[in-house]
């Protein structure tokens, strides 16, 4: 079976295309989503041409009305996109074609779809990333309104999912806010970095049109053009940039998700997140579950996933262009749909969690989490840590064995480990003297927290989205 729709590159071909190399090689059933991006390059690059001469005034003028009916048509859902038309630039230009005849073949001068493609990804991506920061920004904001619920509640601060020492709420949820600072610093250095237009490096060697490229570059939002005509039409590492800084934002959302997923069992019972935000089980009608926490966690892998198939496809691809790069679409695509979707349902569970601050309260008592403040006591008396940290560990043995915390056993008994303790010890073992002390800048101390909760609002309300 074989294809007999005339394709823009069939000038030296005698036979039609394979119906089955046609569906294997199509890309528009996916980039389609460039379209309007496509369009907009139209227009830069139409103006370079006008002004190199290649087309007049008058061509110009019915060309950019050609691709405006078409903009109108691809916004109304009224476009076809044809499968045998390859992908979303020839589809766009046999549309120029039908439209204003064999005028729309001048379009395509000094240009391949080597630099366009490599261009409206760019654009693409540069457009997504904005809308990410957008959403990041917006979370780290639920953070920081949660984290002023939480400026009174103490629960227990976990290592090894132990209870360790205890912490006030508020610094648990401003460390998810500093993991998504950096990520949002991490997308903003991306967007930084594909600020480079490679329109006008043609299909790898550069045109001999006087193409104004800085020209282009400007008129398409980015800072400047490419520099090498080779590296612009092969490189994609802005992709996997993207797909990097995605992996790692998925990964915090994951360990944010695992969080609420442990918080909500009856054996933590932490925090109740509204039923709006929570399913049920088809067969047991007493069930209230997480599964949006779940999938969050869940959908971390796919985005791990995409990050991996497409080094994959990069490495070893010899320079220039390579048809391997058209594999670069779908997991971008789909990691952008995973992470926006992501973000504004991780946005959503941060506003409805309803801490349990008894629950936490009474948890930041279990498993002596003062300990360490003992051994400091017996620092601040004389005793070098590595001895505090002995007699403490045996006074902890001594409260296991009789099921008392240390703030219960009698002073009597407490000496009989060291005669450097005193009555005044009492203060160094509540769980709210442990966090009170904790004054380091960046400690869970309530007027340190107090400031960086303050310096993350100030940040928020700074901050300028691109
Ligand atoms: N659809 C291709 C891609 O996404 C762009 C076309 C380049 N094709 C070519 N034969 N040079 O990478």
């Amino acid at each position: 079976m074989a294809s007999s729709v005339k394709k823009p590159w069939g000038g030296r071909f005698r036979e039609d295309t394979d119906r089955l190399v046609e569906e294997f090689t199509e890309s528009v059933s996916f980039d389609q989503r460039l379209a309007l991006h496509d369009l907009r390059q139209d227009l830069a690059h139409l103006e370079a041409l006008k002004r190199a001469g290649v087309v007049t005034e008058e061509e110009a003028e019915r060309i950019a009305r050609g691709l405006s009916e078409i903009e109108a048509e691809i916004r109304e859902g009224r476009f076809v996109f044809r499968a045998e038309l390859e992908d979303v630039h020839m589809n766009i230009e046999a549309a120029l074609r039908e439209k204003i005849g064999p005028l729309a073949g001048k379009l395509h001068t000094g240009r391949s779809r080597n630099d366009q493609v490599a261009t409206d990804f760019r654009l693409y991506l540069r457009d997504e990333i904005r809308e990410i920061l957008r959403l990041l920004h917006d979370l780290r904001r639920a953070l920081v309104e949660k984290a002023r619920e939480g400026l009174e509640i103490i629960l227990p601060g976990f290592t090894h999912l132990q209870h360790a020492q205890p912490v006030l709420l508020a610094h648990h949820l401003l460390a998810y806010y500093e993991m998504f600072r950096r990520d949002a610093d991490r997308f903003q250095d991306t967007l930084r970095r594909t600020a480079e237009c490679p329109l006008g490096s043609a299909a790898l060697a550069g045109t001999p049109y006087p193409l104004d490229r800085e020209l282009t570059a400007r008129l398409l939002g980015f800072e400047r053009p490419s520099r090498n005509s080779m590296d612009a039409v092969s490189d994609r590492d802005f992709v996997l940039e993207f797909l990097f800084d995605a992996a790692v934002t998925m990964m915090h959302l994951s360990r944010l998700a695992e969080e609420i997923v442990l918080w909500m069992s009856p054996e933590f019972g932490f925090v109740d997140l509204p039923d709006a935000l929570c399913t049920g089980s088809s067969i047991m009608p007493q069930k209230k579950n997480p599964d949006v926490a779940e999938l969050l966690r869940g959908k971390c892998g796919r985005v791990y996933g995409n990050l991996l198939a497409l080094l994959t496809v990069m490495k070893g691809l010899p320079l220039t262009y390579n048809r391997d790069l058209q594999e670069d679409k779908e997991p971008a695509f789909d990691t952008a749909d995973t992470l926006r979707a992501s973000l504004k349902v991780a946005a959503l569970l941060v506003r409805g969690l309803s801490p349990r601050a008894e629950r936490m309260r009474a948890a930041a008592e279990e498993g002596h989490p003062t300990a360490t403040d003992l051994a400091d006591y017996l620092v601040m008396k004389g005793l070098p840590f590595r001895e505090a940290h002995e007699v403490t560990g045996r006074i902890v043995a001594f409260a296991e064995e009789r099921g008392l915390k240390l703030w219960k056993i009698p002073l009597e008994d407490l000496r009989r480990f060291s005669d450097l303790i005193e009555e005044d010890v009492y203060e160094w073992l509540s769980v709210e003297g442990s966090v009170a002390r904790r004054r380091t800048y960046g400690g869970t101390a309530p007027e340190r927290v107090r400031e960086a909760l303050a310096q993350a609002e100030e940040e928020l309300s700074a901050e300028e989205l691109p």
